[in-house]
């Protein structure tokens, strides 16, 4: 039997068993995953090593940022956090179901949806979730917009870890608060939090603090021990812990991930978890995530400050509830897949690119690169110095994330990153956006086959060569 035959069978008997509890609100176009695996002879995972490619149907990865780089050529797209991999085939089916409905009304979420969440998180993760109190969010920066609103005000501080994901900055200053940075320290090539400062700045009156758990970019899956300390000191001194837990679903060979709130009802009671069945399976387009904690005053609060998402996106809910019944191969082969492609990128900066170290991450696909060599040989910190000197002088803007006009404005990170572009044709994140701690760093999006890989490092090989 081929491996592929092997694939569709697992699928079919699964499905099969899981028929006579698929239901759902679509009245008389069935969604039932029996049968639509009778009907397509679907397979639950994919080839990754295909990858997908994404030019030309207007993603940010690689289309947006063809659109703001006009002139330039991008051959490798690794930005933003997501993936070049063909959707899992029981979603697509699904959504083409849907598509035969040619009415778009109201419409409730599947009927079995938040059970799905449930055993998800229960089949994988071994934890219980409490159903009652699992909320909607159009994506999880939503909810931790709604917790920071229902739990802070105006001119709070919220923690970080830093260095951390870029856009919870921007999320903070949504919630007109301020952000504050706990810097992490690299011990051996692993992030490690600075419990000593950690404590002070939460002791100072600090009441919100944003865990990401794995961690993006710096790729940590905190160990027990090391959640419980951060949780023992937000416990103690009244801060509330919002766990950020979009990345759980990539774990690399030979890690764990440790849900929070796993940890006893002391850190259940006093934190929201955050997920999303989009980051795992790639549907990030659709928006649709959700939130829950232990807490029913929590939640309650939260809703009394005004988040109201009892209905997300029809396609969105459809996707990850398929997702979430029929994605466990997908997962583990997808994760077999990335940690493949960690090894590789490790040993293709070992042998080629001395300029760059890289400590394959223990979760999220994102690779955390130390540059601190490249951004010394390119005199970095310099070349922003001038260009920011020279723009303030010429006045030269550029429209800001918020869509407000400001000075061009460089840090070191951000020169490396154009450099980058303009030399390689290879687009990464620079190190300085997420945070005190990034600079010298960059951030790679490895998930994408291993052929784009390939080019990307090897044009990275042939700028850094030709300096
Ligand atoms: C840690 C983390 N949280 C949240 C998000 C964004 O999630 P959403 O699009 O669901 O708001 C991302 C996306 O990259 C992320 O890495």
């Amino acid at each position: 039997m081929t491996n592929q035959t092997k694939l569709n069978r697992r699928f079919f008997m699964k499905t099969v068993g899981a028929g006579a509890v698929i239901g759902g609100t679509m009245g008389s176009v069935s969604l039932s995953a029996a049968a639509m695996g009778q009907m397509g002879g679907m397979s639950d995972t994919v080839n990754f090593d295909a990858g997908y490619d994404r030019v030309g149907t207007n993603s940010i990865k690689f289309d947006y940022i063809k659109m703001i780089n006009p002139g330039k050529t991008l051959d490798v797209g690794m930005g933003i956090a997501d993936m070049d991999f063909r959707a899992l085939p029981a979603v697509t089916e699904a959504l083409k179901k849907r598509l035969e409905i040619e009415n778009w009304g109201y419409e409730l979420p599947p009927m079995d949806y938040q059970d799905n969440i449930v055993a998800w998180n229960k089949r994988r993760y071994g934890v219980d979730i409490p159903k009652a109190n699992i909320l909607n969010s159009l994506g999880v920066l939503d909810g931790v917009l709604s917790i920071l609103l229902a739990f802070g005000k105006k001119g709070d501080h919220v923690l970080l870890t830093t260095p951390t994901y870029s856009s919870f900055f921007h999320t903070i200053h949504d919630a007109r608060m301020h952000s504050a940075e706990s810097e992490m320290k690299q011990v051996n090539g692993r992030y490690q939090v600075d419990y000593d400062d950690f404590e002070k700045q939460i002791a100072g009156g600090i009441k919100l603090f944003i865990l990401c758990n794995p961690q993006n970019p710096t790729g940590n899956c905190w160990t027990a021990d090391e959640l419980r300390k951060m949780g023992d000191i937000c416990n103690k001194h009244g801060c509330l812990v919002i766990a950020d837990e979009i990345h759980c679903d990539f774990v690399m060979d030979g890690h764990k991930y440790t849900p929070y709130a796993s940890l006893g009802q002391a850190y259940a009671q006093n934190s929201f978890t955050l997920k999303s069945a989009s980051k795992s399976f790639n549907l990030a387009g659709h928006r649709t995530a959700y939130f829950y904690s232990d807490n029913r005053s929590y939640i309650d609060r939260v809703l009394d400050n005004g988040h109201q998402r009892l209905l997300l996106n029809i396609m969105g809910m459809i996707a990850s509830n398929v997702a979430l019944q029929h994605g466990d191969d997908y997962i583990d082969e997808q994760n077999a897949y990335l940690t493949e492609n960690t090894r590789y990128v490790a040993k293709f900066c070992d042998d080629r690119i001395p300029l760059i170290k890289y400590h394959p991450q223990e979760g999220t696909y994102l690779a955390w690169l130390d540059c601190t060599g490249l951004y010394d040989k390119l005199d970095a910190h310099k070349k922003a110095k001038e260009l920011t000197d020279y723009n303030t002088k010429n006045n030269v803007t550029e429209m800001d994330f918020f869509n407000g006009e400001v000075i061009k404005n460089y840090t070191a990170g951000r020169y490396v990153k154009e450099w980058v572009m303009d030399n390689a044709r290879v687009d990464i994140n620079a190190g300085q956006d997420y945070g005190k701690g990034g600079d010298g760093f960059m951030r790679m999006n490895l998930a994408t086959n291993r052929a784009m890989i390939t080019k990307a490092l090897t044009n990275i090989e042939a700028a850094i060569n030709a300096l």
